[in-house]
C-alpha cells in the first residue's frame, strides 16, 4: 500500500477516535506477536505444527489431559510468562486513559492489555493467569499450581485446566452478552490483529457495521473483513501503526494544539 494512504487511514481513525467516546477495540493473536507469543494461523502460528482439534478441543482435553498439558499448555504457559506488552498494547491502554477507548475485547489469553495498563478487558476466550478444577471448579492462579506432577491436581483430586476457553465450549455468557452489548452501541470499532476466521469473535465486526460504527481494521494481511466489512484497512504491524495514530491522537488532544487539515 503506498505510504500516504496509509498516513490519511491513520490520520482519519486519530480523527474518528477523538470525536466519540465509543470507541471499542476487538483484538486476536497479532496484536502479541510482537511480543514473542506466535499466532495460531499463518506463518509460524501453532496449528500449522498442530492439530487444534487434538489439543485445544474440550473432548480432546477430557480424554487426554495429560497430552494437551504436554503438547500445548506447558509450551504457552512458558512464553506467556516472560513475554510483556508492546506498543499495540501501550497504544490501546493509552486510548484508554485519554478517554477515546471505552473497552478492549479480546481473544488472547496472555493478560497483556492489562499488563499495559488496559482497565476494561472483556477476556472473551478466558485466561490462562488461572486455573481451574475440571472437578470441583475451584480456581487457582497459574502461578500457584503445583507443576511438578501433569496434568496438575486440585485438592480435590480433580484436573486444573486454564480457564480459557477450548473449542467445543461456550463463551462465558457474560463477555457474550456485555461484548454484544459494546460493540452494537460504539462508533468506531477498532479490529487489530485477527484473522477473523473464529466465531463468534468474527461476527462482531460485522454487528458493529450493521449498528453503523466505523470498522477500522489494522494488520499486516488483508482478512475476510476487508473490502468488506472494514471501513479502512491499515496495513502493518499494531507497534507501528498504534505508535502512528498515538501521535495524530496526542496532536489533537494537546491543550490549543494545532488542529492539522486532513491532507
Ligand atoms: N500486528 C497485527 N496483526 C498481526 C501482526 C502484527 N504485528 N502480525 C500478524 N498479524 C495478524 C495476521 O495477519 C493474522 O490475521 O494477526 C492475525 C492472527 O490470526 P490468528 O492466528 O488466526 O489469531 P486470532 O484471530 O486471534 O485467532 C482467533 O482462534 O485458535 C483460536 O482461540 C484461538 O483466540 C484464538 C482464535
Amino acid at each position: 500500500m503506498r505510504e500516504a494512504d496509509r498516513d490519511t487511514l491513520t490520520q482519519r481513525t486519530a480523527e474518528a477516535l477523538v470525536q466519540t467516546r465509543r470507541a471499542v477495540a476487538l483484538t486476536g493473536a497479532g496484536v502479541s506477536i510482537e511480543s514473542g507469543i506466535p499466532p495460531f494461523r499463518g506463518p509460524g502460528g501453532l496449528w500449522e505444527k498442530m492439530d487444534p482439534m487434538e489439543v485445544a478441543h474440550i473432548d480432546a482435553f477430557r480424554r487426554d489431559p495429560e497430552k494437551v498439558w504436554k503438547l500445548l499448555i506447558e509450551g504457552m504457559q512458558a512464553v506467556l510468562s516472560v513475554a510483556r506488552p508492546n506498543a499495540g498494547h501501550v497504544g490501546l491502554a493509552r486510548l484508554e486513559q485519554l478517554g477515546y477507548l471505552q473497552s478492549v475485547i479480546t481473544q488472547n489469553v496472555d493478560g497483556l492489555h492489562q499488563a499495559a495498563g488496559s482497565r476494561d478487558v472483556i477476556e472473551f476466550h478466558g485466561t490462562f493467569a488461572w486455573q481451574r478444577c475440571q472437578n470441583c471448579g475451584s480456581r487457582c492462579k497459574t502461578g500457584q499450581v503445583d507443576l511438578s506432577r501433569i496434568p496438575p491436581r486440585c485438592s480435590c483430586g480433580g484436573i486444573y485446566r486454564p480457564d480459557c476457553v477450548f473449542f467445543g465450549e461456550m463463551i462465558p455468557p457474560q463477555h457474550l452478552a456485555r461484548a454484544h452489548q459494546l460493540v452494537a452501541r460504539c462508533d468506531v470499532l477498532l479490529v487489530v490483529g485477527t484473522s477473523a476466521t473464529v466465531q463468534p469473535a468474527a461476527m462482531m465486526p460485522l454487528l458493529a457495521k450493521e449498528s453503523g460504527a466505523r470498522v477500522i481494521e489494522i494488520n499486516p494481511e488483508p482478512t475476510p473483513l476487508t473490502g468488506r466489512v472494514s471501513d479502512y484497512f491499515i496495513q502493518g504491524g499494531a507497534g507501528a501503526v498504534f505508535n502512528d495514530i498515538l501521535v495524530c491522537v496526542e496532536d489533537f488532544h494537546a491543550p490549543g494544539a494545532h488542529r492539522h487539515a486532513p491532507r
